[in-house]
């Protein structure tokens, strides 16, 4: 894994007060990428900017061996704590919100720069257009080297690219093995050179967790389920993202990576509920 390609990113949400101790502890134990938002409510990315002065000040790792990406949020997908004026234009808070992620993290660029989500479910809005334009003129800044969009369907995916807007680097999307693993989107991205992220591979497919045809795979090759599902979805083209606190699923989920599925047991997993 390089800084400029990861091949696994470790997630900062839901982790309150241990934030700091956990992103330490994920880079320590060879994670080089990490995800983030600014948005309080799930994140706290300034502790994850204390974790990473933590690692530079032990020389555990310098800036440029890391991939650091963190998200616009709108105001509905927050709490009252808000990294920008909720009076000013979304191209003002976007602007606001990168400089306040720029400060928590301690780096003057970000790695990938996401919009967290789109204004509506149902397409691309006038008001994505906006902040797109304004993440746009962030990259051309040199504020961060690529962009993303997180929690789209095809159809938001469409509507963008039929709007001329420019094609972002990363969709992160909720990954549900039923939907055939977010085929139509993954589709979409291996059509246009996105790479996918994947978040949620364990906790939204339980029941590819249990089935019998991954506990054989995991026998095989004397590795766990869940270690199986995160070979699976690199196999498959996609950067899988994890936010484990433990320290042995850390190691555990780093050394998938090592793992070998043949590409008849890739395609049965795809097939699996899907
Ligand atoms: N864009 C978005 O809207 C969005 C939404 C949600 C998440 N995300 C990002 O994605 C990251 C990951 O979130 P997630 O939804 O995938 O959930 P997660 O927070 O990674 O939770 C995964 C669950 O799987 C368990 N787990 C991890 N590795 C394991 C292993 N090797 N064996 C057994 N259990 C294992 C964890 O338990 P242990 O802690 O006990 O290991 C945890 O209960 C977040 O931190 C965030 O950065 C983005």
């Amino acid at each position: 894994m390089t800084a400029m390609r990861p091949d696994f990113m470790y997630g900062t949400a839901w982790k309150e007060d241990l934030t700091q101790a956990l992103t330490e502890l994920a880079l320590r134990t060879g994670f080089r990428a990490i995800d983030t938002a600014n948005q309080r409510r799930h994140y706290v990315e300034a502790a994850v900017g204390e974790g990473l002065a933590a690692v530079y000040r032990a020389g555990v790792v310098t800036r440029a061996e890391l991939f650091l990406q963190t998200k616009f949020t709108y105001q509905q997908g927050q709490d009252h704590r808000l990294p920008y004026d909720p009076a000013a234009d979304l191209s003002t808070q976007v602007a606001q919100s990168v400089a306040s992620s720029l400060q928590h993290l301690g780096t003057d660029h970000l790695d990938s720069y996401v919009l967290h989500g789109p204004a509506s479910g149902y397409g691309w809005t006038e008001d994505d257009a906006e902040v797109w334009t304004a993440m746009v003129k962030e990259r051309d800044a040199g504020r961060t080297r690529l962009l993303g969009v997180s929690n789209v369907g095809l159809r938001h995916l469409q509507q963008m690219a039929a709007a001329g807007a420019e094609t972002p680097a990363f969709v992160q999307n909720r990954c549900f093995a039923r939907l055939g693993w977010d085929r139509d989107v993954r589709g979409f991205c291996t059509t246009h050179g996105i790479v996918y992220q994947g978040f949620s591979l364990l906790t939204a497919n339980p029941d590819v967790l249990r089935h019998r045809l991954v506990g054989g795979i995991a026998a095989r090759l004397q590795a766990t389920p869940a270690q199986v599902v995160f070979r699976f979805a690199q196999a498959v083209g996609m950067l899988p993202l994890t936010g484990t606190t433990d320290p042995t699923h850390m190691k555990q989920d780093l050394a998938s990576r090592e793992l070998t599925l043949s590409a008849d047991e890739v395609q049965t997993i795809e097939r699996l509920v899907g």
